[in-house]
């Protein structure tokens, strides 16, 4: 009910009546202002006048599932939402949901996580209130060996979410969001978001797949470790960004890409989408597989999603696979 009064409200551009609102969740007066007084301690301004009813007159930067849930237009991703104040990792909350039951397309939140996951073992700093950490649970029917590329299709929405939601702000002037194959956003050169993809299948049958991504948002500085390749919406711009409305974004651009991708279990209709969105395109990249390090340039990706790499040492075209490597521009993070 909470989703449903600030969609209403956020809709109208002026008052709504206590008796059309209560109309249209066919509830009562009292549960209504119950509702209204929640959201106000939440930090919403709702402004109620007799004889005119209510209107919302500002809304707080908060990651729950009423604010999301208000602003989905989506058929499965996010309908269930989870969010949580304090959690250890949005992943892991979402594995833990997805072993109860929970359905395709779950989302989990957090305001902050305690133990925010990394890749490869590292940690993912998540303090409160400027930042997204979302995961999403999936339950595809799909070889577990295509898995993998959900994570280009979660880096594909999500770029196209930040530049949406930049463009909505600053227009023909807002600073592009790139993708850093395989698992990052850049923006400026420095990385904005990063991508842990986890699986729980069997040899040849998916039980779920979590995507979970972390974006900086409203991020005013970072850790020194760091403070040089990472970057936020807001340093790049200076503005302050909705995390919900970015994050429903998110949902609208991965539904449609999910549909996409398993029509065909691969890249080849989104390919050209992600290669124009795609930083290493042209250039020198360091590609560090164990055991064996060599440069050189990539090309794109092919339809597994495998990064295209031309060997400076001989000129062959060696497909890169997500799992096995890490790749580096040669001159620093991109
Ligand atoms: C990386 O770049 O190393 C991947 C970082 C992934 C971080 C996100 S934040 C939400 C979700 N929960 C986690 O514990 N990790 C991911």
């Amino acid at each position: 009910m909470k989703e449903k009064i600030l969609w209403i409200l956020r809709k109208a551009e002026d008052y709504v009546s206590g008796q059309e609102l209560c109309e249209q969740l066919g509830v009562s007066r009292t549960a209504v202002w119950k509702v209204i007084g929640q959201l106000k301690e939440e930090g919403y301004e709702i402004e109620g006048v007799k004889n005119r009813g209510y209107r919302i007159s500002s809304i707080p930067d908060v990651m729950t599932a009423a604010e999301i849930g208000s602003r989905l237009n989506t058929k499965d991703m996010g309908r269930c939402c989870i969010s949580y104040g304090e959690t250890d990792s949005t992943n892991t909350r979402a594995k833990q949901l997805a072993e109860e039951g929970k359905p395709h397309g779950t989302l989990v939140c957090a305001e902050r996580q305690t133990g925010g996951k990394g890749r490869r073992g590292r940690i993912w700093s998540s303090p409160p209130g400027e930042a997204i950490y979302m995961s999403l649970l999936l339950r595809p029917s799909i070889s577990p060996s295509h898995t993998s590329m959900l994570t280009l299709v979660m880096g594909l929405s999500a770029a196209k979410a930040c530049n949406e939601v930049l463009y909505r702000k600053l227009g023909e002037n807002a600073p592009k969001v790139q993708v850093k194959w395989p698992n990052d956003l850049v923006l400026e050169g420095r990385k904005l978001a990063g991508i842990l993809t986890e699986l729980n299948s069997e040899v040849d049958y998916v039980h779920y797949v979590v995507t979970g991504i972390g974006i900086n948002v409203n991020t005013k500085g970072f850790p020194e470790e760091i403070a040089a390749t990472a970057n936020s919406l807001h340093i790049a711009t200076r503005e302050t960004f909705s995390r919900a409305e970015l994050t429903a974004c998110c949902m609208k651009y991965f539904e449609e890409c999910y549909e996409i991708f398993v029509q065909t279990e691969d890249m080849s209709a989104l390919k050209k989408e992600y290669e124009s969105l795609l930083v290493n395109i042209g250039r020198q990249v360091q590609v560090l597989e164990p055991g064996h390090a060599y440069t050189g340039k990539a090309l794109g990706i092919n339809d597994k999603g495998e990064l295209l790499v031309e060997r400076e040492e001989d000129g062959q075209i060696t497909a890169v696979y997500a799992g096995e490597v890490s790749v580096r521009g040669i001159y620093g993070y991109v």
